[in-house]
């Protein structure tokens, strides 16, 4: 009986103990299926997100990519030379664009110079000019007087939420200085109008027709030193004045204001707590080939002034210097007559450099490098070597900031074919990424005038990463397929609302 009856109860035991069993795996099955759709709820809430922050990224960065053709016509060229030296030395070729840009008396001249009425001025508000760049235009600080921060670049201080904008103060007379041996302004027109070799040898200054001279001889300002302005807004800049001052009296001091001082840049030392300023420190004939260090406590200086060397014992002429995220630094500079980039890392405290040091674009003749970094690529804007005048930018990229670097061609979109092949009339001098809008960055550049130095202009537009080179890489079986560098031309434009915060 006892068995008889444990039987059933040993079965609805189990029956109990199997319902029960079914029963938590039921619960499981709807927590597991609960979970799943939430899972799928959130990744479709996440891709909807991404893709509502992508459409709003694309629509404010649409803006800044908008194309913009340039309608620009050159009349015929004017005739200089006397009818007795043509029919002596032979017709010769009618001025480029190029030379009527750089012929201050030309008319495209003043068409690239517009007049100081024109000028971005931040007191002017009120009126809807404000916040926008005018590539070229004059740009004057919050005291009125023109900004003087030529060959310069931008730093963003953190303790004090404000931008830094350095360069170099050419507001001096304009001379011509002694030009012999390695002046690249004399080798850039030449190279450019007769073909001739890099190297210039004082045999070719010789063979230049006489107003060919009178455009590129090596043209200079005595060193007044390097300024600082500040701003919260990137377009509004106040005067800090001369942070690092050139040398009156003493001759042999490498910031006499005999020699030359170009392209400082500054960045800070998370370790140290000091501003590092480095820059091209240099002879008037550019024999020197150096650059020069200075520090600061503030980023308002004033700087004072360590010494100068010759990096890695090479010749170091245009120059930046580049910190990467993880407080590592880096000078770059031309070397060997400007044919090759040079890139080397700093020492911890920014002051010198280690002996980490790789040659890059070897016989491409390079200079004026601006680098920047996006979404773990290293990538730079160079321009070619032709002094004052300008040629066409190339960009760069790379995996490793030591290299291999690999070129990717000319950035510059929209204006016109010369345009284009001008860098927009002007020359690389920085990046600066745009704070919360990743993947855009401002490229700024200096539209020189080589008369009037101090007069020269400032380009900054809109540079974004993204989309598919124009040119094949070079061993692309090596190397990523890298995104396209574009520089993009408007004659008018500003940082779209809210971009520090988007
Ligand atoms: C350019 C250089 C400028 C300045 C100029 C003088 O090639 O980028 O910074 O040195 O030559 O001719």
């Amino acid at each position: 009986m006892g068995g008889r009856s444990r039987q059933p109860k040993v079965l609805a035991f189990r029956c109990y103990a199997a319902s029960h069993r079914s029963l938590t795996m039921v619960v499981w099955c709807l927590a597991a299926l609960v979970m799943v759709v939430n899972f799928h709820l959130l990744l479709v809430h996440k891709e909807d997100e991404d893709t509502r922050v992508h459409e709003i990224h694309r629509s404010i960065v649409g803006e800044l990519e908008k194309v913009e053709e340039e309608k620009f016509r050159v009349s015929p060229p004017r005739s200089r030379r006397n009818p007795r030296a043509v029919r002596r030395k032979g017709e010769q070729k009618p001025p480029s664009v190029v030379d009527e840009f750089l012929d201050e008396s030309s008319s495209v001249h003043a068409m690239f110079f517009p007049e100081r009425k024109m000028a971005i001025d931040p007191k002017n508000d009120g009126n809807d000019s404000v916040y926008f760049y005018y590539p070229g235009r004059v740009w004057l600080d919050t005291a009125g007087n023109p900004i003087q921060a030529h060959g310069g670049g931008v730093i963003y201080d953190e303790k004090s939420e404000t931008y830094f904008w350095y360069g170099e103060n050419k507001d001096g007379k304009t001379y011509k200085a002694h030009s012999k041996g390695a002046d690249r302004c004399v080798q850039g027109a030449l190279m450019r109008a007769y073909n001739f070799p890099a190297v210039l040898d004082s045999v070719y200054e010789a063979q230049l027709p006489g107003d060919m001279l009178q455009v590129c001889s090596v043209r200079k300002v005595d060193i007044v030193g390097v300024s600082c302005y500040s701003s919260k807004d990137l377009w509004t800049w106040r005067n800090e004045g001369v942070v690092l001052r050139g040398e009156e009296k003493n001759a042999t001091h490498d910031l006499h204001k005999s020699n030359v001082l170009e392209r400082p840049k500054v960045i800070y030392n998370d370790r140290t707590g000091k501003y590092v300023m480095w820059m091209h420190i240099d002879d008037t004939n550019y024999t020197k080939a150096s650059v020069g260090v200075a520090i600061s406590n503030s980023p308002t200086g004033p700087f004072s002034y360590l010494y100068s060397k010759r990096p890695h014992d090479c010749e170091s002429r245009d120059m930046t210097i580049f910190k990467d995220d993880n407080g590592k630094a880096y000078l770059i500079y031309s070397s060997e007559d400007n044919s090759e980039l040079h890139i080397g890392q700093l020492t911890d405290d920014y002051l010198d450099v280690t002996n980490n040091m790789r040659r890059f674009l070897i016989a491409q003749h390079r200079e004026a490098p601006a680098l920047f970094k996006y979404d773990g690529t290293y990538y730079m804007i160079t321009s070619g070597c032709t002094g004052w005048a300008p040629n066409t930018a190339l960009a760069h990229a790379a995996t490793s900031v030591m290299g291999p670097w690999e070129t990717l061609g000319n950035p510059c979109v929209g204006g016109n074919d010369i345009f284009r092949s001008t860098t927009f009339f002007s020359q690389s001098t920085f990046v600066l990424p745009i704070p919360g809008l990743s993947g855009s960055f401002i490229f700024m550049a200096d539209r020189w005038n080589p008369s009037e130095l101090r007069d020269s202009r400032y380009l900054w537009l809109p540079l974004t990463v993204g989309g598919l080179p124009d040119e094949a890489a070079d061993y692309s079986f090596m190397f990523p397929l890298w995104s396209r560098v574009s520089i993009y031309w408007h004659r008018r434009w500003r940082l779209p609302e809210g971009w520090r915060e988007s």
